[in-house]
């Protein structure tokens, strides 16, 4: 047992919660509606870990609401300040201009997973897939400037129609790959304690999936390593959705599906958040067995939450409802008993916090 103060219990307000570190070797759900405190009580258990674990962790962020997790709050003591600044926390970014920014190579993916960003069928589109299959990583496909006309002005049709495709698609516009520079997958295999993957920046909603699936096949390809890390992934729906929208969305939610099913033993670990259990694949969700609960008023989405964890009593259940922002329902694995907790204080600055809606002034 690894104990991580998160908050205190709802009923005995002078009482810690603490749930157990060493069971995040399982997958982990959280789940609340919209402002019900699932990023905030993320952060605060992530702070914990950090804090307590050795355990590094990987948090794919949407929002950008990590990015500032490597500053203390103005009221963190001294002492767990100067802890904080030793733990080297990477941040790669896309929000805003800072360094890093998050890139990775589109070289690296797998076959299937670049002909799922050109929109690629292996089977309905075959000789434009095969030209992918057999494309030389050579220095041409190294820069923006050659990958294309490599392509365009090759003596093979199905590499030119390869290539019309993809410029049709503006693929190689997106911001997101390095070409010849380093990938944020490098440092993930680093393994520092944590490593924020800032995912909000980007305009094209096939970056944010392409960078994520990137960086979980490749760990999923090193998975034989067995070098433990937790895979955080805020706005799971957009990651794992039961019925995929694109073929970047299926490759992901598929890769999703495999670690959520064989992760475990290899140390591939998730945890995952998003406003309603059924808005993520069910083969991913059967998968978890710890759960956090925020406020959540559908009947609908309770049923579904008592359906899948069978082990969280019906009654505490029932009460999420009537939870505040902050209050929590923990159970599964990470708790011995199942708990209500309300969530203590954060350690870091919050990245994207709620915008306010400003008075008019004249
Ligand atoms: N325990 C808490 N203590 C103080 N403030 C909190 C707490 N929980 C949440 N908040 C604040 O409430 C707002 C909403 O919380 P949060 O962003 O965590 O909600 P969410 O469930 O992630 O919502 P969404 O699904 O829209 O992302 C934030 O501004 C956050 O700072
Ligand atoms: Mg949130």
């Amino acid at each position: 047992m690894i104990p991580l103060t998160v908050g205190t219990m709802v009923e005995a307000p002078d009482r810690p919660a603490v749930i157990d570190g060493a069971r995040f070797n399982r997958h982990t759900f959280w789940c609340g509606q919209s402002g019900s405190g699932k990023t905030y009580a993320l952060g605060v258990v992530l702070e914990q870990l950090l804090l307590n674990t050795e355990l590094p962790i990987a948090v794919f962020d949407p929002n950008a609401d990590f990015t500032e997790l490597t500053r203390t709050r103005d009221d963190v003591d001294a002492v767990d300040a100067a802890r904080w600044a030793d733990l080297g926390i990477r941040v790669f970014h896309s929000s805003t201009p800072r360094e890093p920014q998050l890139r990775i190579r589109y070289v690296d993916l797998s076959v299937r997973s670049k002909g799922s960003v050109a929109r690629l069928d292996p089977i309905a589109d075959e000789e434009e897939f095969n030209a992918l299959l057999h494309l030389d990583p050579g220095p041409a496909m190294a820069s923006r400037e050659t990958f294309l006309p490599m392509l365009t002005t090759s003596a093979d049709s199905a590499h030119r129609r390869l290539g019309l495709r993809i410029d049709n698609l503006g693929i190689l516009e997106w911001p997101l790959w390095a070409f010849g520079g380093s990938s944020a997958s490098t440092v993930v295999q680093e393994r520092p304690r944590a490593v924020v993957l800032d995912l909000g920046g980007f305009s094209h909603p096939g970056e944010p999936q392409a960078a994520a699936l990137g960086i979980l096949e490749d760990l999923w390809d090193r998975r034989m390593e067995r070098r433990p890390v937790l895979i955080v992934i805020d706005e799971a729906h957009n990651f794992c959705p039961p019925v995929p929208r694109s073929t970047v969305e299926a490759q992901l939610t598929e890769q999703l599906i495999q670690i959520a099913a064989e992760g475990r033993k290899f140390g591939l670990w998730l945890f995952l958040s998003t406003q309603r259990p059924t808005k993520i694949h069910p083969n991913v969700l059967s998968q978890c067995d710890n759960l956090g609960l925020m406020r959540m008023n559908s009947p609908r989405d309770l049923a579904e939450l008592a359906d899948v964890f069978g082990f969280v009593p019906h009654q505490l259940l029932e009460q999420s409802p009537s939870f505040r922002k902050g209050e929590a329902l923990f159970a599964g694995t990470f708790t011995d008993e199942p708990q209500l907790v309300r969530m203590g204080r954060r350690l870091t600055v919050e990245g994207g916090s709620d915008l306010t809606v400003e008075a008019r002034t004249a």
